[in-house]
């Protein structure tokens, strides 16, 4: 029987797969990322498997031992704890981000730390010359590690050379979009392409029992196929976020088939590469002004690590005879306005006549409700022209009749608010969870608001 191939369509930006071509991807909305690949067609033996072919899959009981997988550190403390711990071996972890974020940067240093620590790394670069990854070295001042350098596009010519080198722990591939197997007929960076080379070197991974690193580059444009086609093929998915006008990086895992999925890494981009900042919160507050009307301070959590950042509110009079602005950075909008609205109902303040804008400076975006409490008061700042004290934190989720209501680990947000010098936390009424309530740390006090009018009262600004 001749064999037929079938084509299918496969979007760059999201990875869904559709049968008709289209000028935009139904699953993302965005256009032009539809890009044709041929499919083989299964051999009609393997498609419906008859009996006595094929072996019997051994079957455990659940209540067996687990061992928990070995773990090679990078010596990158931020890294490791996106990890779950530090690197499986035979695991594959992809790292997504824009161009010029820093994954090269970030690799480049961990490659070489676990070189330094003795490991056998091999660091192979499809978009720089073995010369131009010296002279980042050199910048990054890690020179005298004992790391292995590649420069290839060649996933045939990587493979064999895997096969050759028995101990090798991890292996980086810079990036997976630049790589290119002869096999496939497209171009480096399309989606066959990207698949097919991803597929062979995580099959040498699995293989050879190496830890595998792909880079992927995001793009907007959809020019490149993105990390997106290949999510469901690893173990690990992190993205190295961060604005470029900004310091500040933030390692943050989507998937992670060996850890939690809600830590975050921070880092700070100097000239001399990437530094760990293990106490985010005095970075984030390093450049707040007190005493301005607008400004309050969020004591928030990411993943099991509490950080206090800076919620900035700014009003204006609206100008002309449109819907008043309401623009956002770093939070939900649907959110804001729905805050803008209690505010408005239950506290009567007035605020459709202004512009709003909102801000969580230093660049993260924050996704925990909350923060609630925190826009809210900084927003009821901006609006009586009266600074929030500059001592206090908040934190608390506000409910739509206006409610304060309950967070998660209250006592951490607390502590880390202590920490840093706060004396006051503006927070939801604490119930008594057993026997008695835990105490506030030292030299902090508590002002425990039931409902947002609260927050418009006198008694914020006293102290
Ligand atoms: P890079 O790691 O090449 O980004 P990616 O691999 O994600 O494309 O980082 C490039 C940017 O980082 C570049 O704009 C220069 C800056 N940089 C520093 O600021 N300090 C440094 O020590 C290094 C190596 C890069
Ligand atoms: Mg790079």
């Amino acid at each position: 029987m001749a064999k037929k191939t079938s084509r299918q369509y496969v979007c760059k930006a999201c990875g869904a797969v559709h049968a008709k071509w289209a000028g935009q991807c139904d699953a993302c909305q965005e256009w032009n990322t539809l890009e044709e690949m041929a499919v083989e067609p299964l051999a009609a033996s393997s498609a419906s498997p008859r009996a006595g072919k094929g072996r019997r899959v051994q079957l455990h009981g659940l209540g067996g031992k687990v061992e928990l997988p070995p773990r090679t550190g990078t010596g990158i403390a931020e890294l490791d704890r996106v990890l779950g711990g530090g690197l499986v071996p035979a695991s594959v972890v992809l790292v997504g981000g824009d161009p010029g974020i820093g994954k090269s940067t970030l690799l480049l240093q961990a490659a070489s730390r676990l070189a330094g620590k003795g490991e056998r790394v091999l660091y192979i670069s499809g978009e720089e010359a073995v010369d131009q990854i010296r002279l980042r070295a050199i910048r990054l001042g890690v020179v005298e590690s004992s790391l292995d350098l590649a420069a290839s596009i060649n996933v045939a010519d990587i493979v064999a050379t895997l096969e050759a080198e028995p101990d090798v722990k991890v292996v980086v591939i810079d990036s997976i979009q630049t790589m290119w197997l002869e096999t496939v007929d497209s171009a480096p960076g399309t989606v066959s392409q990207v698949r097919a080379c991803a597929f062979e070197l995580i099959r040498a991974a699995k293989r050879r029992g190496f830890s595998l690193i792909l880079v992927g580059h995001v793009t907007k444009e959809g020019a490149l196929a993105g990390p997106r086609v290949l999510e469901h093929m690893v173990d690990a998915v992190m993205y190295f976020e961060g604005d470029r006008g900004h310091q500040f990086r933030i390692l943050r895992a989507a998937k992670n088939r060996y850890g939690a999925t809600d830590e975050i890494g921070v880092f700070a981009m100097t000239d001399r590469g990437l530094e760990e900042v293990s106490n985010p919160s005095a970075l984030f507050l390093a450049e707040r002004r007190g005493n301005i009307a607008g400004s309050a301070v969020f004591a928030g959590l990411e993943g099991s690590r509490p950080v206090l950042l800076e919620v900035q509110a700014l009003l204006s009079p609206k100008g002309g005879d449109g819907a008043p602005r309401r623009a956002v950075v770093g939070w939900d909008s649907g959110r804001l306005a729905m805050l803008l609205a209690v505010l408005e109902t239950r506290c009567g303040l007035k605020l459709s006549g202004m512009d709003v804008y909102l801000n969580v400076a230093g660049g993260l975006r924050v996704v925990e409700p909350a923060a609630d409490l925190a826009v809210a008061a900084a927003l009821v700042s901006a609006a009586s022209d009266v600074p929030t004290s500059p001592g206090a934190v908040y934190f608390g989720e506000v409910g739509l009749s206006g409610e304060v209501r309950q967070v998660s680990q209250a006592d951490a947000r607390l502590k880390e608010a202590a920490k840093l010098g706060f004396t006051q936390a503006v927070l939801p009424r604490r119930i008594a969870r057993g026997s008695a309530r835990s105490r506030p740390p030292e030299g902090m006090s508590l002002l425990e608001l039931g409902h947002i009018s609260d927050l418009v009262g006198p008694d914020v600004e006293a102290e």
